[in-house]
């Protein structure tokens, strides 16, 4: 069942109804100010920092769920009702909301008066503005007493929700004009304040909650609305709010339009006040100055649309499957932006209060995003790698704000550093920026310890092969790729993190999947150091590479699939004399993606896992699930089977396997696993998927669990990146490379043609794969050998590929 539709024409996402199984969330903001909003206009707003610098609260796991947020309200006559249905929850005539890329609009309807509220965050602006046009559809004239509401947070939403004996002293507002401005904190030490405001003179306004709110009663209905009066209270320390009231009359066919604006300011130390205990407004005053009109907002949307269509007019593709050509063109490079943003920070299911940016999944989330704006992928990376050790291990984990390694997650994870070569090679194999390699780039942020990012890559390699256990494979430290198998943890104490507690250092267990890593990006930093001219020291790592599939191929392989481990007593993890989690699909992925055992090995691996791990939705991530809890492998089997990482579809790693097929060419087997779970082809499915049909989800519960096929944890997964890459360089075959653009497409028998149009190096490469017995390929008219296209520097390229 469906609640709603795509329209790819205004790239949005139309939700009909706004009972959706969960809310339905869009993102806004691409900077500094971030807002996130749900189907019925829930969310909260954050500056840079979903932790340090929240603006609005949430309440994570409320009940009712989702509440909160926009609070709009329309008194008309007897009724209260709300454009995006919430707060005031009143039955609508018609409710439509549409998702669109940085913005949501929702139509709301009712007894003749129509409300279309648009949210978006500008470029280059630290505001969410909301448009709020009211039009009388009737034949008598409206007074409407219109509501528009914010409740603030405290600044660092983790003391904000469990600091209360301070709290509930320090609330503080100014109130002029038709703005309301929250500052509290602001003294000595907090220069930032916030402010919501509405472009038309008040009827009446309250800054304290309670008051507002009137005892016993939540958002859905304020005592102050149903006595459609405004109390003119003004917040001395519990709940700062800022509620503005707008009472209007329409005349039949009357539209009048509202602009609300929700804005963050930082002042200069020396600049933080206009008289003693008074805020400096000036740049308050400069924002809402700029949204004064709804020209101004209209030219602001008019922008944002241009940005995306631009930015997403770098890959395009036109094929059969429309379907396909939605998520490739609009939803999945959207999301890959989201998740380049917020790393795993701040969603509905991340509170922002917890992890900050990952080292590992902020390095993956670049393999989706770089071809959009190399210049920011270039900024990620040295900041990623300035939290790494001299001696090439890194920091797991850091904060946005501040940038330094997160020190009660620490280090220890050792996938970490070989995906910084990961993203490193994909950067300069898109932007043929090999100077990036040189840029200075400190160890722990320690200032003089800087040294080329090139060093920083070659200690990830180093840290790889130092740390190696009994097989030759690398040590698996706290966990790798997978969290939650922790071999080294063996805790029995409740509440420890699997992650930081490490009792039994055995220094022997073993990772085949960091080994598959190593394969693959071992081989990805020769083939960069060589263009550099250090050919030595690519033949040296080559010859470690092969090392290392010697190792799988010998200590790694279980005769049909590849392993997964050895625990700390080498003990085989992920093999057929296990009883449970016999099999895992890391290893399978990325062992043939790296081409570990050629074709041999690779179809037994993919054939194994598609018979052992595959079910309606993907790929599985383990069978049989570990229905007890064992101490020597951790976390992975504390979850109830069929959940996480105990034998999900762990959507992020089932794009390996779509890549893994490709390289055996297998695009039947590719292009389906691609259908199981991609969002837009299971949208039919959304009762029983339950997250939002356009972007993924970090897990789908598996066969074992209750709730086969439920997703949870949309948004912020690594699933965006890799199934990006995945459908545009495997099933596409659309893949940058230093000497040029290969073309070399992974179709299932099924698509006959296709157009793809991609932004590389300055040229439009305008790309036409078709079936036909002349197989090759031509550029511009004229015959190519091989797969590439070589760099040229003509504005436009015809490509023409037969296969
Ligand atoms: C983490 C990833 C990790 C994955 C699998 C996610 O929650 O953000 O870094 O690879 O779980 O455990």
């Amino acid at each position: 069942m469906k609640y709603g539709f795509f329209d790819d024409q205004a790239r949005e996402y139309v939700i009909t109804r706004p009972d959706t199984p969960l809310p339905w969330i869009n993102y806004l903001g691409n900077e500094g100010f971030f807002s996130l909003v749900s189907n019925t206009g829930g969310g909260y707003s954050f500056y840079k920092d979903a932790k340090l610098q929240r603006i609005t609260r949430f309440r994570y796991n409320n009940v009712p769920v989702d509440e909160g947020g926009r609070l709009f309200y329309i008194c008309d006559g007897d009724t209260v009702w709300s454009p995006a249905f919430r707060p005031a929850m009143t039955p609508l005539d018609h409710y439509r909301c549409r998702h669109g890329l940085g913005y949501s609009v929702f139509e709301g309807r009712k007894n003749g008066v129509r409300a279309e509220l648009t949210v978006t965050v500008p470029l280059h602006t630290d505001m969410e503005v909301q448009k709020l046009v009211l039009q009388n559809d009737s034949s008598e004239t409206k007074a409407l007493n219109v509501y528009g509401c914010v409740e603030w947070c405290l600044w660092n939403a983790v003391d904000d929700a469990q600091n209360f004996q301070r709290n509930f002293n320090i609330g503080e507002v100014e109130i002029e004009g038709s703005t309301v401005y929250h500052k509290t904190e602001y003294r000595e030490r907090r220069d930032h304040y916030a402010f919501y405001s509405v472009n038309a003179p008040l009827s009446g306004m309250d800054t304290d909650r309670d008051a507002f709110l009137g005892q016993f009663r939540g958002f859905s209905s304020p005592k102050a609305v149903e006595e459609r009066t405004s109390y003119g209270s003004v917040a001395s320390g519990w709940a700062p709010v800022a509620s503005l009231r707008i009472d209007l009359t329409l005349a039949p066919g009357e539209r009048k339009v509202l602009i609300f604006r929700l804005g963050y300011v930082k002042n200069p130390a020396d600049q933080k006040f206009a008289a003693p205990g008074i805020i400096n407004k000036k740049r308050a005053y400069e924002l809402i100055s700029a949204f004064e009109t709804e020209e101004q907002f209209d030219a602001a949307m008019a922008e944002l649309k241009d940005y995306w269509a631009s930015l997403l007019s770098r890959f395009t593709v036109k094929s059969s499957e429309e379907k396909l050509d939605r998520m490739v063109n609009i939803w999945n490079q959207y999301q890959c932006m989201v998740t380049f943003n917020m790393s795993r920070s701040a969603s509905y299911y991340e509170s922002g209060t917890g992890r900050g940016m990952g080292f590992r999944d902020s390095c993956q989330d670049l393999l989706g995003f770089v071809h959009l704006i190399p210049e920011r992928a270039r900024e990620r990376i040295i900041d990623i790698a300035s939290i790494q050790f001299e001696d090439g291990s890194t920091y797991h984990q850091y904060q946005p704000l501040t940038k330094r390694g997160n020190a009660d997650i620490g280090s220890g994870f050792n996938d970490d550093p070989l995906w910084l070569v990961a993203c490193t090679a994909a950067y300069v194999r898109e932007t043929g920026d090999f100077t990036i390699l040189d840029v200075p780039t400190p160890f722990n942020n320690v200032p003089g310890s800087e040294k080329p990012l090139l060093t920083h890559l070659r200690r990830s390699i180093q840290y790889t092969l130092s740390h190696r256990g009994p097989h030759r494979l690398p040590l698996i430290g706290r966990a790798d790729w997978n969290d939650c198998l922790n071999l080294n943890c063996f805790s029995n104490e409740p509440g420890e993190s699997f992650q930081t507690v490490s009792n039994f250092e055995s220094g022997k267990a073993e990772s085949v999947f960091i080994a598959g890593m190593f394969v693959k990006y071992g081989r990805e930093y020769a083939e960069l150091v060589r263009r550099i001219g250090l050919s030595d020291e690519a033949d040296e790592v080559l010859r470690a590479v092969d090392d290392m599939e010697d190792a799988v191929l010998r200590n790694g392989w279980d005769g049909e699939w590849f392993l997964r481990a050895y625990d700390a007593f080498e003990r085989p993890v992920g093999s057929h004399l296990n009883e449970e989690g016999q099999i895992y699909i890391e290893p399978q992925g990325f062992c043939v993606m790296a081409g570990i055992g050629g074709e041999e090995y690779g179809r037994k691996a993919l054939s194994s896992t598609e018979a052992r791990l595959g079910n309606d939705y993907g790929i599985e991530i383990l069978t049989p699930c570990y229905t007890e809890y064992h101490d020597y492998l951790g976390e992975v089997s504390s979850y109830p089977p069929g959940y996480k990482e105990n034998g999900s579809v762990f959507c992020h790693n089932n794009p390996w396997v779509l890549l893994a097929y490709c390289r055996l060419k297998d695009g039947n087997a590719a292009f389906d696993l691609y259908t199981r779970n991609a969002p837009a082809y299971i949208e039919d499915k959304s009762e029983i998927h339950r997250t939002e049909p356009y972007c993924y989800s970090q897990t789908i519960a598996g066969r074992s669990a209750k709730n086969y096929g439920e997703a949870k944890n949309s948004w912020l997964t690594g699933t965006a990146a890799w199934t990006f890459v995945a459908a545009s360089q495997g099933i596409l075959g659309i893949r940058p490379d230093y000497d040029g653009l290969i073309v070399d497409p992974c179709l299932p028998d099924h698509m006959d043609q296709l157009t793809v149009t991609r932004l590389f190096r300055g040229t439009r490469y305008e790309i036409t794969v078709k079936r036909g017995p002349d197989k090759g390929m031509r550029t511009d008219g004229k015959p190519v050998a091989g797969h590439i296209v070589p760099l040229t520097d003509k504005e436009t390229v015809k490509v023409e590929v037969t296969i």
